[in-house]
This record gives structure tokens, C-alpha cells and sequence, in this order.
């Protein structure tokens, strides 16, 4: 099924020595004109191994090269083209993928070996950004994909739940809060009393007092403290759980910064016990000068800890754990130093797996070219736009479809679809620019295009008088297309696995639905012929695959829209 390692073998048996299966498979073109075959093969680094002309080359190759796979061989310039036999080809895929449904393209890279994503991760008591947002959909598509290439994937949501501006938010709270308003809308009323402090506190120093000694009095242990830091996480969590819900998201720990509060001694036991210590103004940093990096700071004149001392622990404890062979860290660019000095002191402390540690960056969300903050006032409610985007779908069915059934859940499938789409259409590194406007778009490259293309698909099923069989006869021309992209299918998930990047799987789906889109305006599907299984095995083919798809996505695919 994988054809162009099969055109890689043929060329390398017909050149012996000169080239092994994998040169040739890296090698392997595909051209830009269809009129130039399936795959190409350029002959010019052979050229000089050979000492012959790459042309020269490209005709003893083609006239050699006698394979019932390729229905023509074509020696052009430089370059041998081979064209895939299309009746074969078909036949093969879409055979293939009848039988293992949505396990086309499953692969067995991960067995036996489980990886860790560290994603999503908001700071509780604060609205959940558009940053997380990204974070949040990438880390799921890359457990999705993980888990496809045959790994057990571990879900981990570190919450951003500890610190200092917990002492102020409970100030804050003592001094101006109210439960019940809280209890209405948590995040909100908790991001306004934390908002109101840092107001207040330019003019009033005694603030800042307050809210160390709350911090203090929290860190020790003290009975008040902690009941409302656990008030405030849990009314937090309930709202994201909320998000979390829409979206479709689940994870299998929601262990975050807290849960290392007394993991982090040993840390520092450990740094202390191999001489990676050392003091900087009170304070105690492990110096990375050999990787000119500033020094990790671990633990603050005050003996508080920090963001770095609960990741060295995180790490230690998720090894432990689950004795991962890959941890991802799908975190924004702005933490990349931050990333690099905790995986240089696990280096330091001797840990191998520490080299497996990946942070997965991603690009900003931009708001007319400048980065949004959620100090400036600049924050964009995630929830709000998914509300938004889940209302207009069901405009949308109600104009369209106003008798289907489960209305609610395939608007909410759609609206989120289109949210999560837009994000995950982008190359993983690349900056967005916010547009709520392109956000809620359901036409052209975006996800309610695809999910719309597959309910098309499934109601031509629907409507056809027999079940597809994967008795391929005749495929016209127009389905080449589409048999192509099926066949690839497998190696898009590869690519964007080893890319660590969804937007591959996204282009894909894209591209697919497209060419099936094509296929559907050139052909009558339905026509009672010899030709009527093959195409119905076609449609459904492509029904497995798009649905497939979008799951890797976290999208759902309706079968009626
Ligand atoms: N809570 C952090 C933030 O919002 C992200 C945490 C990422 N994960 C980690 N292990 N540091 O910026």
C-alpha cells in the first residue's frame, strides 16, 4: 500500500549498489502536473556516482523498469515518471480501507510506549485565554496523533494554580469580596477582585503587605488560607470544565502546580546532594553558563519556590510515574528559556530521559499585529466565542435543516468545529491574527466545510439501493484524485507526528474534501450501472477517512447537518 516505497525498492534493485531503498525513497518526487506521472525520481545525484548523463540515466531506468503496479514508465529529462496503475491502486486502497475502517493508517511506531502531553494548563481565577485556546486544541490533535502511531498518550493539565498572587487574591477577597457573586460566575468576580487589587495597590502600599502575609500564612498550611484557595480552584475548574465540555476535551490528570508543593524538597535535596547549587543575591539558581543560558532560579531569598522547582518535580514525578518515553510540553514561544533551563538541569542531574523532554511551542494570536494581553484589558472571553460560533450553526440548521434531529449537539459540533479548525489550519509556529469574523466562517477552508462534505457523502449512501461493496470495477478518471489522497492518508499522520504539527492532518482533510467535492460535480453517483459499487465503495472510502481525519483533529463529523 505504501507505493512510493514500493517505486523506492524498484529502483533500488534495478541499481544495486549504487543507491539503498531509503536514498531512493528520499529521493522520490512527486511532480506538480499530473501529466508527469504519480511519483518522479531525479537521476542527478546518480549522475556523478555513475558517471553518466542524469538523462542517460532516466532511460536505462525506464527502460528496465517492468512492474504491473506502474501502467507507464517515462524516462522525461532528468527524471524517470511513473504512473501508478489506477485500476490496481483503487482496487488496493479502497479495499484496504473497507476492511480496517477507522483503523486506516493506524501505526505501531508508539507500541508499548506511552508519552506525555503537558497542555492546556490555565492559571485558575483568571479567564481562559486565547493562548490557551491554542494550546489546548494543538495538545489534543498531537495526543490524538500520538495515539494513533500506536502510543499509549497521557493527558496532563498542569493548572497554573500556586503562587503569590494567591496570598493577594485572598487580600482581595477578604477585604472586598463577595461568595455569592462568586458562586454565579467565578472567574469573572475572581479576575475583577484580582484586577481591583492591582488598582488599589498603586496607591495603597499596605496591600501588598496583605497579601504577602496571605500568601505565608497559605504556604504554611494555614486552615483559612487553604479553604479559600480551594474554594476559588474548585469554582475555577468548574468554569473550564465547562470550556472543556464544549470543546470535547478530556484529560487524565489536572495535577498542576500545587500538587508539587511538597515534591519540590527533594529537588532541591538532589541539586544540593550533586553541587549544582549555588547563591546569586540570596537566592539560590543552578548556573548554566556552558549553554549560555542565565542561571535557573530554584528557590527565591525567601525561600519561596518557583515556576522552574515545581517543572524539575513535575518531571521527576511523571518519569516516575509513567515511565514515559517522550514528554511534550505544548506551551507558547514566550516559555522557550524557560523549557530549555529545565530540561539543561535535568541534563545536569544526570537523568538520560531528559534529552526526551520536547517543548512544542506555537505561534501568538495577534490582535492588529500586536500580541493580546489580558493585563491590558485586550482579553477575548473563549467561552463567548464558542457560544457565538455554536449559535450561528444552529441559524444555520434552522434555515437548512429545520427537522433534524439533535439539533443542539450538532450545532455545538459544528459551531466548535469552525473554532478549533481556524486554529489548527495554521502551521503549529506560525502567529494568528484574531478574527472572530474568520473564526465563525463556515465556508471555504474551514471545518464545518469538511463535516458539511462529509454528511453530503453519507447521505449519497443513505440514499443508494445496495451496500457498498469493495468490488472496484470501473472508477473514472475524475476518482484518481481522490484514490491518491486516500492512499497518502497514512502518511500525513507520519509527517505530522514527526512535525509534531495537526495543521497537516488539517490541510489534508481539506484537500480531500475538495477533491471530493470535484468528483461529486462530475459524476452521477447514483446511476444504476456496472460502474455503481465501485463509486458507492469510493464515497464510503472517503467518509472513513474524513471522519478519521477530523477525529485526529478533535472535531466531530454529524452524519446529517
Ligand atoms: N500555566 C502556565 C501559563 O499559563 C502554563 C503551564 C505550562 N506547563 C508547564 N508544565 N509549565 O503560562
Amino acid at each position: 500500500m505504501d507505493y512510493k516505497s514500493q517505486f523506492a525498492k524498484c529502483i533500488a534493485d534495478l541499481l544495486g549498489e549504487q543507491l539503498t531503498e531509503q536514498q531512493a525513497y528520499e529521493l522520490i518526487e512527486v511532480p506538480k502536473y499530473a501529466s508527469h506521472g504519480d511519483f518522479a525520481f531525479p537521476c542527478f545525484t546518480l549522475a556523478k556516482t555513475l558517471r553518466k548523463s542524469p538523462v542517460l540515466i532516466a532511460e536505462e531506468l525506464a527502460s528496465k523498469l517492468h512492474n504491473p503496479l506502474f501502467e507507464k514508465v517515462e524516462a522525461k529529462g532528468a527524471y524517470l515518471n511513473v504512473f501508478l496503475n489506477k485500476a490496481t491502486v483503487s482496487k488496493q486502497v479502497i479495499e484496504t480501507i473497507l476492511q480496517q475502517g477507522n483503523h486506516y493508517g493506524d501505526g505501531s511506531l508508539g507500541e508499548g510506549k506511552t508519552i506525555v502531553l503537558d497542555f492546556s494548563s490555565p492559571n485558575i481565577a483568571k479567564p481562559f485565554s486565547m493562548g490557551h485556546l491554542r494550546s489546548t486544541v494543538i495538545g489534543n490533535a498531537l495526543a490524538n496523533i500520538v495515539e494513533k502511531c500506536g502510543y499509549q498518550a497521557v493527558r496532563i493539565n498542569h493548572l497554573g494554580d500556586w503562587g503569590t498572587q494567591f496570598g493577594k487574591l485572598i487580600a482581595a477577597y477578604k477585604r472586598w469580596g463577595d461568595e455569592n457573586k462568586i458562586k454565579e460566575n467565578p472567574i469573572k468576580e475572581l479576575f475583577n477582585l484580582y484586577v481591583k487589587f492591582h488598582e488599589e495597590a498603586e496607591t495603597n502600599e499596605q496591600l501588598e503587605r496583605e497579601g504577602r502575609a496571605w500568601f505565608k500564612k497559605l504556604e504554611d498550611g494555614d486552615e483559612e488560607a487553604h479553604r479559600l484557595w480551594q474554594w476559588f480552584r474548585d469554582e475555577s475548574l468548574k468554569d473550564f470544565s465547562r470550556i472543556y465540555h464544549l470543546l470535547g476535551i478530556s484529560f487524565d490528570s489536572y495535577q498542576g502546580e500545587a500538587f508539587y508543593n511538597d515534591k519540590m524538597e527533594r529537588v532541591v535535596h538532589l541539586l544540593e546532594e550533586r553541587g549544582l547549587l549555588s547563591e546569586s543575591d540570596g537566592a539560590m539558581v543552578v548556573r548554566l553558563d556552558e549553554k549560555e543560558l542565565p542561571p535557573c532560579l530554584i528557590k527565591k531569598s525567601d525561600g519561596a519556590t518557583l515556576y522552574a522547582t515545581r517543572d524539575l518535580a513535575a518531571a521527576l514525578y511523571r518519569h516516575e510515574t509513567y515511565e514515559f518515553s517522550k514528554a511534550l510540553y505544548v506551551v507558547g514561544q514566550e516559555q522557550s528559556l524557560h523549557f530549555n533551563q529545565v530540561f539543561s538541569v535535568l541534563e545536569k542531574l544526570g537523568f538520560d530521559w531528559a534529552k526526551m523532554m520536547v517543548h512544542v511551542p506555537f505561534g501568538l494570536i495577534l490582535k492588529d499585529g500586536k500580541k493580546m494581553s489580558t493585563r491590558r484589558g485586550r482579553v477575548i472571553l473563549l467561552e463567548e466565542v464558542l457560544q457565538e460560533a455554536i449559535s450561528l450553526a444552529k441559524q444555520n440548521i434552522t434555515a437548512k435543516n429545520p427537522e433534524l434531529e439533535n439539533k443542539e449537539e450538532v450545532a455545538r459540533q459544528v459551531g466548535v468545529g469552525a473554532v478549533i479548525f481556524h486554529d489548527l489550519k495554521n502551521e503549529r509556529t506560525h502567529n494568528i491574527e484574531f478574527s472572530l469574523e474568520d473564526m465563525l466562517k463556515f465556508e471555504g477552508e474551514t471545518g464545518p466545510y469538511v463535516q458539511y462534505t462529509y454528511a453530503r457523502a453519507c447521505s449519497i449512501l443513505r440514499n443508494a439501493n445496495t451496500a457498498a461493496t469493495s468490488e472496484i470495477k470501473e472508477l473514472t478518471e475524475e476518482s484518481w484524485e481522490i484514490v491518491k489522497l486516500l492512499a497518502s492518508f497514512p502518511h500525513v499522520i507520519q509527517k505530522a507526528y514527526k512535525n509534531l504539527d495537526p495543521s497537516l492532518i488539517a490541510k489534508y482533510v481539506i484537500h480531500l474534501a475538495q477533491a471530493f467535492n470535484s468528483y461529486y460535480a462530475h459524476t452521477k453517483i447514483l446511476v444504476e450501472d456496472e460502474g455503481l459499487n465501485s463509486r458507492l465503495a469510493l464515497v464510503h472510502a472517503t467518509t472513513v477517512v474524513l471522519k478519521e481525519g477530523l477525529r485526529l483533529l478533535g472535531i466531530g463529523a454529524p452524519e446529517r447537518m
